[in-house]
C-alpha cells in the first residue's frame, strides 16, 4: 500500500511526501535477545515494513516527514491485528534516515544494518 501526500495549487498538483507500507517477517534470532524472549516461538514473526519515506527535499524540516511518519504508525497499528503484526520494521536508506527513526524510538537490529524496528505495543500506547 502506498500513500502520498499531495497539494494543489493552480491546477496543478505535486507530491510533497509518500511512504508505503507491506507485510513483512522478523528472524526471531535476528532480534535482541531481551526482546526475542517475550516473542511468540515462531521462526517468523509477522511485522509491518514501512518503507520509502521520504519528503520533497525543498520542504524537508517543515514537519512532513513527522506528519507521513505518524500516519504510517497509525495505520500500521489500525491494520495489524488482522495480520498479526508485533512490530514496524524501517530499512532506513543512510545514517541520517537511521537518526530519524531514532528520534522517534526505533531500536536497530544489532546485526543488521540500517534495518530499525519498533513494537507495535509501543505503537498502540503512543496513540492511546
Ligand atoms: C527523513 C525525512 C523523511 C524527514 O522529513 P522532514 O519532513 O524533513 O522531517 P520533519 O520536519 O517532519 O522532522 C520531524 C522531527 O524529526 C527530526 N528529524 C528530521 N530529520 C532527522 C534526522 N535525519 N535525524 C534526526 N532527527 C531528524 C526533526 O528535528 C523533527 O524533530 P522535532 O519535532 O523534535 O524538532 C526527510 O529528511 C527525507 O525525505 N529524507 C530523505 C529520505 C530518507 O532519508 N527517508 C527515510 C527513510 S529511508
Amino acid at each position: 500500500m502506498r500513500r502520498a501526500l499531495c497539494f494543489d495549487t493552480a491546477g496543478e498538483s505535486a507530491v510533497l511526501g509518500d511512504y508505503t507500507l507491506s507485510s513483512f517477517g522478523i528472524d526471531v534470532g535476528m532480534v535482541p535477545p531481551e526482546i526475542a524472549k517475550k516473542l511468540p516461538r515462531y521462526p517468523l514473526i509477522p511485522a509491518t515494513l514501512l518503507g520509502h519515506l521520504a519528503v520533497d527535499e525543498r520542504h524537508h524540516g517543515e514537519g512532513i516527514g513527522e506528519f507521513l511518519f505518524m500516519d504510517a504508525l497509525h495505520r500500521s497499528q489500525g491494520q495489524s491485528g488482522p495480520i498479526a503484526a508485533v512490530a514496524v520494521v524501517v530499512e532506513a536508506i543512510d545514517e541520517q534516515a537511521e537518526r530519524f527513526y531514532q528520534h522517534f524510538g526505533f531500536i536497530p537490529f544489532p546485526t543488521i544494518i540500517g534495518r530499525l524496528f519498533i513494537m507495535m505495543k509501543t505503537v498502540k500506547q503512543l496513540f492511546a
